[in-house]
């Protein structure tokens, strides 16, 4: 594995070992203490962030590696004073084994691996792509429920700009007999896009009105933020769709709750001491998944 750009890159098999040797660096986890010592990665991201930025830095000092960093690329690099993406990363990549970016154009981690011998981690690239998210999500699923195979998952909020759900649909869409149902306001709907991608794959794509159309024993709802950011100049109604006990009272004991995180208000706090709900669990999983992801592609891929 070199650079990671989007979900589209993976097989069964890659995900299968990714997730054994995440497993392995958990379970022995002392032992893989100085495994990248030798290696300086980048973090540079040009978005907000917290999760992926934090989880990823101490994957790198957990994984005994170095790390530099700019939290606030936009304006505390150079890209202030006019340079451009592929300039930075130049410098970059001569700095650094890895380098791990965020970056709000789509086609940003594309234009970074196009000049860097380092990998690139596309650690979401705007309203595209969110790679590394999706693999967390989806060992977050097969930890709880045991298989990725015949499951059904409720993706619900912003699915229009929601990047975190077009890298995840697309990773689930390697699987057999799966079935995604779609909840939100028509405004931020789905693109056809991502509908089309995962339909010639096999997987089903459904959407529904209300919450109590999706059916009881629903495997997975993913909640999402709706990303205001993303569009404030198009003066958008948002009528959040809301996770609240209520809500939870139609699924059966075996739904599990996930949201990428950071919430707002479409998860009502109420939820958390609901043993289904595993969103704190799923953003801890990401510091371990993102440890076997640096080091797969920092030591095995060598
Ligand atoms: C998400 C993102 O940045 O896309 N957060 C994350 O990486 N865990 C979701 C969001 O910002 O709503």
């Amino acid at each position: 594995m070199r650079h990671v750009l989007g979900s589209e890159q993976f097989c069964r098999e890659e995900l299968d070992k990714l997730f054994k040797l995440t497993d392995h660096i958990r379970e022995n986890e002392r032992s893989y203490s100085s495994a990248i010592a030798d290696k300086v990665v980048a973090t540079i991201f040009y978005e907000p962030s917290t999760r992926t930025r934090l989880s990823f830095e101490a994957a790198i000092l957990r994984l005994g590696g170095k790390n530099i960093s700019t939290e606030n690329a936009l304006e505390m690099s150079s890209a202030i004073k006019g340079e451009t993406l592929e300039d930075t990363i130049r410098v970059m990549d001569a700095y650094s084994d890895c380098i791990v970016m965020r970056h709000p154009d789509k086609d940003s981690a594309e234009r970074a691996a196009k000049v860097s011998n380092a990998p690139i981690l596309n650690a979401g690239a705007g309203s595209g792509e969110h790679p590394t998210q999706a693999l967390l999500d989806t060992y977050t699923i097969y930890k709880n429920k045991g298989r990725l195979d015949n499951i059904s998952v409720a993706i619900l909020g912003d699915l229009l700009y929601g990047r975190t759900i077009h890298s995840l649909i697309k990773m689930l869409s390697l699987y057999e007999n799966v079935t995604i149902y779609g909840l939100s306001i028509p405004q931020l709907a789905l693109g056809q896009e991502y509908i089309d991608y995962i339909t010639e794959r096999g997987t089903k794509y459904i959407k529904v009105d209300k919450i109590t159309d999706l059916p009881k024993d629903l495997d997975v709802i993913y909640q999402t933020r709706t990303q205001t950011e993303r569009f404030e100049k198009e003066g958008i109604k948002v009528e959040e769709i809301v996770i609240d006990k209520t809500a939870m009272d139609h699924f059966g004991d075996d739904l599990i709750v996930l949201h990428p995180l950071p919430r707002r208000h479409e998860i009502c706090t109420e939820v958390d001491n609901d043993p289904r709900a595993k969103y704190f669990e799923q953003s801890l999983n990401g510091m371990y998944v993102r440890m076997g992801l640096l080091y797969e592609v920092l030591v095995n891929g060598k």
